[in-house]
This record gives structure tokens, C-alpha cells and sequence, in this order.
């Protein structure tokens, strides 16, 4: 038998005109944690879900523990051994834990499922490989890293001795991305195979044996960790180098551009109302806000730029009371808004580039006078804004629907930031966009700051918060947690705040 417990290749997988995967190779050791990177659409889920038996593939071969896969449905991965825990959960919220993770077991003939059968069976896993999740709270009541302890169990209690992982960190902070490398490497020592989708390089270069890279569809090549590095990952993945690094120069700071005064805002979620916040941006600072989603910084993104009520407190905008005024108003005020759902709030995907690009300042001098549109001006600036920001295509009579997302969001942020207003406030602004857009984008918003504005940034990614802010202020259920210079922020005193400072730290240590 061949030394792989999965060999997939020369794969080719179509959806109508996309070609997801053009040439796909792929093979897995016993016992060994294979990464799989590349950037976004690479084609690194679509591999592992055709694996999984989700999709057929259209050419190519898949083999299996040395048997040679026809078709492949889940039913037949998982009776392989085969398990994946999805980027998003597969976990029903009024369920309690155990009862998710015995959900979908076919009943034995007559027999009523034994509980408590089950109940001692996932204790097994649970110690064997120190995943501690409570299985008698409903998934409602846990944290994202223990669901996640929960799939995993799942795949275990259904046999899986390969496990592939969609993307596991994304949704973990720091800590609880460590606790989950202590798990894979205990299932690593007792034999199972892991597949870790990532494209976090510092995670690969922790956790592999091998990687394997994909860009576009096509296979890159397989390295060992031990004779690789983050550049040469990074160029396999995108074909040059990137420095997403960026200089910083603070010291250079103005009046207060944001003033937000003991703020309150009300949700319909209980972590993310806030309660009590109050913090300032001045010129030429980039001001970052940490915390793990859903803690209360879409709300306060909403709060300041008009699209959620303000209940208590003020927010001051270049020196004016903008509180619960209109969107208008506060940009007129000077605000520029890069949105967190640039489908939702950002863009018109049936308009094109152009309009896209003109539409907040469509009534405005040079775009149109005396009433009237003054298209010529409109395709001058349309020009140059592609140009400046590499949006591609370039024609900007396309609708903004045939772009990709990195590009569609360039579209944002070039109508935002060209407005050269002096308060930026950027929400997730590289979320779902490919390498090469995030360091344009990254290097728009040094410049901005370079160039005077105040900017605000709220991200999920700690290394973007890191890299690009100056000051930087920790929010955990609505509330502030804990404010530090960028100079002295790093994973752990970030990720302690994030989850409640020392206490809540320590609670969930
Ligand atoms: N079910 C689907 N239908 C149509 N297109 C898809 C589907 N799944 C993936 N794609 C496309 O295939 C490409 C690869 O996607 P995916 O495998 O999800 O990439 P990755 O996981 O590396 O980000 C992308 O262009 C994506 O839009
Ligand atoms: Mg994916």
C-alpha cells in the first residue's frame, strides 16, 4: 500500500464557467498535520469538499487509503474515515452538545439511542485528547472555540481518522487558536492525520509537517515546514513578494477629529450592546479597535456614522454634535465610511465602477453643474481612480457584480479615501480580500493618516490592527477593556483584553 492515506490528482473541478480547481495534487502521510494556504479562491475548499465526497469531480483521480474512489458521496468519505469540519458550523443553536454530537447517527434497529452510551464514548475523546467542552449546554451558551471542540468530536465519535479543518482560525482569538494546536498535535501523536486550511502564515510555520500551496486553481508545490519560510510561501501563493509591514511615524498627531462621550447603544445580542464607551481619534493617527466579532464593533461603527441610535452619551465629529444625525449630515461633518458589508452598504452591484465610484458626490461640483451631469468629468476621475488604486478590470462601465471581491473593495475604498476627508473610519476593511488588495488597501490608509486624517480602524485581524494602528483599544462585550500603544501590543495582551482583561482571561485559560 502507498504511503498516503489520501492521494488526490491531476483534479479538475467546474462550476459552469469557473474553473474552481484547474490542477489539483494533493496527498496526506499518516500522522501528519498538512497545511494547505493559499489566498482567497485559490481553490483550497473546494479541494478538500471534494474529498468529502460534497461535490463530483470532473477529472482526475482520488484515492483513499489504496482504494481508488469512483464517485465519492459523504456517506463514503466518512465511512473512510474521512471528516471535515466546515468554515462555518454545522451545529444547531437550540441543541444541547451532546445532542449535537449524536445527531445524524442512524438509530440501531428497535433500539432507542442510548444515551448515555454516547455520553461515555465523547468523555473518552474528551480526555483522551483534553478537549474540555460541557455537554450539557446548548450550543447558544458556548464560546466559538468550544463549538469548534464539538465538530471535532463529532468527526471522532463518527470514526474519522483524517480530519480536515476549513479555515479553524479565523473565528478564534489567540489563545484559543493555541488550545486548538494542542489539540491537533494530540491528535497528530495518536495517529490521525490533519488537513489545516489556513492562509495565516505564522499559524502554518507553527503547526506543519508539510504545505502545500494553491494559487488560482493550480497546484504550487509541497514543502516541509523545516525548509521553508513565510517569503517563500508568500511568493509561491501570490508569484511575488509582499512587505505588509508598514513604517510607522507617529508623533505627529493634531486636534480631535472623533470624540465619542460615554456612549450607549442597545442590540438585539446581548455581547455586542454597548455600554458605556468613550474614546477619541486625532489627525494623523490610525486608532485600531481589537475584539473578537460580535462584541459590539459593528454597533459602534453604526453608532458614529449614523445608521444606529445613539441612546446615551455624544458623538463629536470635527468638533460638531453629529449624535444621531443623519448619514448625511455627519459626512458632511467630514467622515468617509468604509463599510464592513461592502455588498450591503457599500456598493450597487447592478451599477457600474463609475457610478459606484461618483455616487456619494454624484450632486457635487465637478460631477455635476447646475443640475446637470457632467459625465466627461465623471469618466476623468473614474480613470484615474482605477488607475491610482489597480482596480481591475479597468472599465469602468462594467457593473461593479463582475468584480472580485479585493477589487470591489478597492472600489470602496478609492471613493472613500479620495474624498480626503479628515475622519476615515474603516470596518474590516481587507475582510474576504486576496493578499496583493490588502497591501494596497493596508498602504492607502498609512497614507491617509499620513496625509492628516484621523482614521479609525476596526478589524478581527490582530496582525492588521498591530501593523497598521498607533493606539490601539480593546473591546470586549461593549465595553472598553484596555487601551496601549501599538509599540506595545502584541497576540497575548491583546487576546487576554479581547476576552475580558486578567479575569475573563483566566476563566477561560
Ligand atoms: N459551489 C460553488 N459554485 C460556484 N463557484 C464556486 C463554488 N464553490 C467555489 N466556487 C468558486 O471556486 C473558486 C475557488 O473557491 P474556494 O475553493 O472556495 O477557494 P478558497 O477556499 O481557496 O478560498 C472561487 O472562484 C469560488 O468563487
Ligand atoms: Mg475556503
Amino acid at each position: 500500500m502507498s504511503e498516503y492515506v489520501v492521494e488526490m490528482k491531476d483534479i479538475i473541478k467546474t462550476f459552469g464557467q469557473v474553473q474552481a480547481v484547474k490542477n489539483g495534487q494533493f496527498n496526506l502521510r499518516k500522522g501528519e498535520i498538512h497545511s494547505l494556504i493559499g489566498e482567497n479562491g485559490a481553490g483550497k475548499s473546494t479541494m478538500m469538499k471534494l474529498l468529502y465526497g460534497m461535490y463530483p469531480i470532473n477529472s482526475g483521480e482520488i484515492i483513499i487509503k489504496g482504494e481508488r474512489m469512483g464517485e465519492i458521496t459523504p456517506m463514503m468519505a466518512i465511512e473512510r474515515g474521512i471528516g471535515m469540519v466546515h468554515q462555518e458550523f454545522m451545529l444547531v443553536s437550540e441543541l444541547t452538545v451532546l445532542e449535537n454530537i449524536i445527531l445524524g447517527f442512524e438509530p440501531r434497529k428497535g433500539l432507542r439511542l442510548d444515551l448515555d452510551k454516547a455520553r461515555a464514548d465523547v468523555r473518552k475523546y474528551i480526555e483522551e485528547y483534553q478537549m474540555d467542552v460541557q455537554l450539557d449546554k446548548r450550543i447558544s451558551q458556548i464560546s466559538v472555540g468550544e463549538a469548534q471542540r464539538v465538530e471535532i468530536i463529532k468527526t471522532l465519535m463518527r470514526g474519522a481518522d483524517v480530519i480536515i479543518l476549513d479555515e479553524p482560525t479565523a473565528v478564534l482569538t489567540p489563545q484559543e487558536a493555541e488550545r486548538l494546536f494542542e489539540i491537533l498535535e494530540n491528535l497528530k501523536s495518536s495517529g490521525k492525520s490533519i488537513v489545516f486550511i489556513s492562509h495565516k502564515l505564522n499559524e502554518v510555520m507553527q503547526i506543519s509537517d508539510r504545505i502545500s500551496v494553491m494559487r488560482q486553481g493550480q497546484y504550487m508545490g509541497t514543502v516541509n515546514k523545516s525548509e521553508t519560510s513565510p517569503l517563500d510561501l508568500t511568493k509561491r501563493m501570490i508569484g511575488r513578494e509582499v512587505f505588509l509591514n508598514i513604517e510607522k511615524d507617529y508623533g505627529k498627531v493634531g486636534e480631535k477629529i472623533l470624540d465619542v462621550q460615554d456612549v450607549w447603544v442597545s442590540s438585539n445580542k446581548e455581547t455586542s450592546k454597548i455600554r458605556g464607551m468613550s474614546l477619541s481619534v486625532r489627525a494623523g493617527e490610525i486608532v485600531g479597535v481589537a475584539g473578537i466579532d460580535g462584541n459590539g464593533q459593528s454597533e459602534l461603527v453604526e453608532a458614529i456614522t449614523g445608521l444606529r441610535k445613539v441612546e446615551k452619551g455624544k458623538v463629536i465629529v470635527c468638533g460638531k454634535d453629529v449624535t444621531n444625525k443623519s448619514v448625511k449630515v455627519i459626512r458632511g461633518a467630514g467622515m468617509a465610511h468604509i463599510p464592513e458589508d461592502r455588498n450591503r452598504m457599500g456598493l450597487d452591484r447592478a451599477m457600474s465602477i463609475r457610478d459606484n465610484l461618483v455616487t456619494v458626490r454624484v450632486d457635487e461640483a465637478p460631477f455635476s453643474k447646475h443640475g446637470i451631469l457632467q459625465l466627461s468629468a465623471q469618466d476623468a476621475y473614474s480613470e484615474q481612480m482605477v488607475k491610482e488604486f489597480d482596480i481591475r478590470p479597468t472599465d469602468y462601465h462594467l457593473p461593479t457584480s463582475s468584480l472580485s471581491g479585493g477589487n470591489a473593495q478597492k472600489v470602496v475604498v478609492a471613493r472613500e479615501v479620495s474624498m480626503k476627508k479628515q475622519l476615515l473610519i474603516a470596518s474590516q476593511p481587507t475582510r474576504g480580500v486576496d493578499i496583493g488588495a490588502i497591501e494596497q488597501i493596508r498602504n492607502t490608509l498609512e497614507k491617509a493618516k499620513k496625509e492628516g486624517s484621523g482614521v479609525l480602524l476596526v478589524s478581527a485581524e490582530l496582525e492588521e490592527i498591530i501593523s497598521l494602528s498607533d493606539r490601539i483599544i480593546v473591546i470586549h462585550e461593549g465595553k472598553i477593556t484596555g487601551e496601549m500603544m501599538a509599540s506595545e501590543a502584541n497576540e497575548n495582551n491583546l487576546g487576554l483584553l479581547m476576552m475580558g482583561g486578567a479575569k475573563g482571561g483566566a476563566e477561560h485559560a
